[in-house]
C-alpha cells in the first residue's frame, strides 16, 4: 500500500528504494516478523490482538466494506504545490486531516481488490501476506483518533512513516506472488488490471504520505514532494550514474550516456516518479547495449537521453543501439513478468566472461529479472496523466519516449 516507486529494493543513491533490485530471498520474513519489524516495539499480546483482528478481517469486514463504497478525493498536484505553506503550520494539520480520512478509503478499495482476486490467486501465501498488510494498516488508521492538535499530528506521522516501511517491499512481494501463480490462471488481463490498479494506487498513497512527512521540512526547493524547480537532466544525471554501475559491475563496462535537447529546462515537479521510472529505462538500454556487443565490451555505443520541454509536457527519450527488441517479443515486452532475463543468464559466452553474475541463483538481478521494469513504468505514466510508448528498430536499437504532463501546464492536470 503506502509505496513509492519502492518496488523492488535497491539502495540507490540517497538512499531511494529501486524497481527492481530486491533478492527475493528477502520475501520470506514471516508475516508475524514482518509486522514486528515496525519502529515502535509493541508488547506480545498487543501483536496477538492485532493479528487476530487481521485475520478476523479476512470474513468480517463491515467497516471496510463500507469504506470501500466511499469515493476517493483525488487531488490536483497544483492543490499540494499551492496550499503547501502557512506561517502557523495550520497547512500540515489540514493535511493530516485529510490523509486520516483518505488513506482508509484508499486502503478498503485496495482490499477489495484482493478479495476480487480468483480464489487459487488470492490463496497464494504471498499475495496473501500482502493483504494482510492492508487489512492491518486500514485498521491502524481508522483507529487513529480524530487529529485535533500537533501532538496528535506528530504521533499520525510516526504511524503513516511506520506504514511506509513495512510496505516498501509490497511491490517485490506481488511480484513474487504473481509469478508463483500465474500458471493457473488464463485470462492474463486479470493480473494487468489488477497490477495496473494496485501499483498505481500503491504509488498515489505513497506520494501523499512522503508529501505529509516532507511538508515539516525546511527545504526552501520543495513544497513537500514536489520540488519547485526540478532539472530533468539532473536527474537523468543522477539514474545515470547509478545505472552506469550496476552495469560495471555486472558485464564488466558500461555504455557511456550523453544528454541533448532541453537540458537548462527547469520547471515544478515530483521526483518520485521519475525516481522509479529513469533507472529502470536506463538499465534496459544498457543492458541491451552490452548484450549486443559481448564480443567488444569495451567498445560499446553510447546510449542518448534527450529532453524536450514545452508548456503542456515534458518527454524524455532514451535511445540505445542495443539491437532492438525483435519482433517476436515486442507485443509481449509490456506485460508483467515478460523478461528475457533467463535467456541472457544463460548465455554460455555471459558467464564465461562475466561469471559476477549476482543474485541467490535464480537469474535476476539488478540490472534485470521479474519483468516488471517497463509493465510499471508505463502504468505510473499513464496514471500521472502521460504515456510510455516504444519504438524499436529491429537490427539497429530502441527508442524509448516517457512522457508526463506538467504539474501546472496549460494542459488538464491530474491527480493523485
Ligand atoms: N532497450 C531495450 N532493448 C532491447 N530489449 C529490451 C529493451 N528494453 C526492454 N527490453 C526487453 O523487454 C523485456 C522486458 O523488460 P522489463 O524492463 O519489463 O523487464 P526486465 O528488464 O527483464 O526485468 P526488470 O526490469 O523487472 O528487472 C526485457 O527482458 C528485454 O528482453
Ligand atoms: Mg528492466
Amino acid at each position: 500500500m503506502l509505496p513509492g516507486p519502492a518496488p523492488r529494493q535497491l539502495i540507490g543513491p540517497a538512499g531511494t528504494s529501486l524497481p527492481g533490485s530486491l533478492p527475493p530471498l528477502s520475501l520470506s520474513v514471516t508475516g508475524s516478523r514482518r509486522f514486528r519489524s515496525t519502529s515502535s516495539m509493541q508488547g506480545f499480546s498487543e501483536l496477538a490482538r492485532e493479528r487476530s483482528k487481521t485475520v478476523t478481517s479476512f470474513y468480517n469486514q463491515s467497516a471496510i466494506d463500507a469504506s470501500a463504497e466511499k469515493a476517493s478525493v483525488r487531488l490536483t498536484l497544483a492543490t499540494l504545490l499551492y496550499s503547501g505553506k502557512s506561517p502557523d503550520g495550520h497547512h500540515v494539520l489540514s493535511s493530516a486531516k485529510y490523509l486520516h480520512k483518505e488513506l482508509p478509503v484508499r486502503i478498503a478499495h485496495r482490499i477489495k481488490g484482493f478479495r476480487s482476486l480468483p480464489f487459487i490467486i488470492g490463496c497464494n501465501p504471498t499475495i496473501l501476506q500482502v493483504h494482510e498488510l492492508y487489512i492491518r494498516a486500514y485498521h491502524m488508521l481508522s483507529d487513529f483518533p480524530q487529529i485535533k492538535d500537533q501532538d496528535m499530528e506528530a504521533r499520525f506521522c510516526k504511524l503513516v512513516q511506520q506504514l511506509l516501511d513495512d510496505h516498501k517491499d509490497v511491490v517485490t512481494m506481488l511480484a513474487q506472488g504473481f509469478r508463483e501463480c500465474r500458471r493457473h490462471i488464463q485470462d492474463e488481463t486479470i493480473i494487468r488490471n489488477f497490477l495496473d490498479t494496485t501499483l498505481c494506487s500503491r504509488l498515489g498513497i505513497r506520494m501523499l504520505a512522503t508529501h505529509h512527512l516532507a511538508l515539516q521540512e525546511d527545504n526552501p526547493d520543495f513544497v513537500g514532494i514536489i520540488c519547485r524547480r526540478l532539472s530533468p537532466k539532473k536527474i537523468i544525471e543522477k539514474w545515470v550514474d547509478f545505472a552506469r554501475r550496476l552495469c560495471e559491475h555486472q558485464y564488466g563496462n558500461s555504455p557511456r550516456v550523453r544528454i541533448n535537447g532541453h537540458v537548462a529546462a527547469r520547471f515544478p515537479f515530483i521526483p518520485l516518479p521519475l525516481d522509479y521510472i529513469l533507472p529502470e529505462l536506463l538499465k534496459n538500454a544498457m543492458r541491451a547495449t552490452m548484450e549486443s556487443h559481448l564480443d567488444t565490451p569495451y567498445n560499446v555505443p553510447d546510449v542518448v537521453v534527450t529532453i524536450a520541454n514545452n508548456d503542456i509536457d515534458f518527454v524524455i527519450r532514451i535511445s540505445d543501439r542495443g539491437g532492438g527488441i525483435p519482433h517476436h517479443i515486442i507485443d509481449k515486452v509490456m506485460d508483467y513478468h515478460f523478461s528475457t532475463a533467463e535467456e541472457s543468464a544463460q548465455d554460455p559466452r555471459m558467464s564465461n566472461i562475466f561469471n559476477n553474475i549476482t543474485n541467490s541463483g535464480n537469474q535476476s538481478s539488478p540490472m534485470h529479472g521479474f519483468g516488471f521494469g517497463l509493465p510499471t513504468s508505463r502504468a505510473y505514466a499513464e496514471y500521472l496523466g502521460g504515456s510510455l510508448s516504444i519504438q524499436s528498430m529491429q537490427g539497429i536499437g530502441t527508442d524509448v519516449y516517457l512522457r508526463l504532463r506538467h504539474i501546472d501546464g496549460k494542459g488538464e492536470s491530474f491527480r493523485v
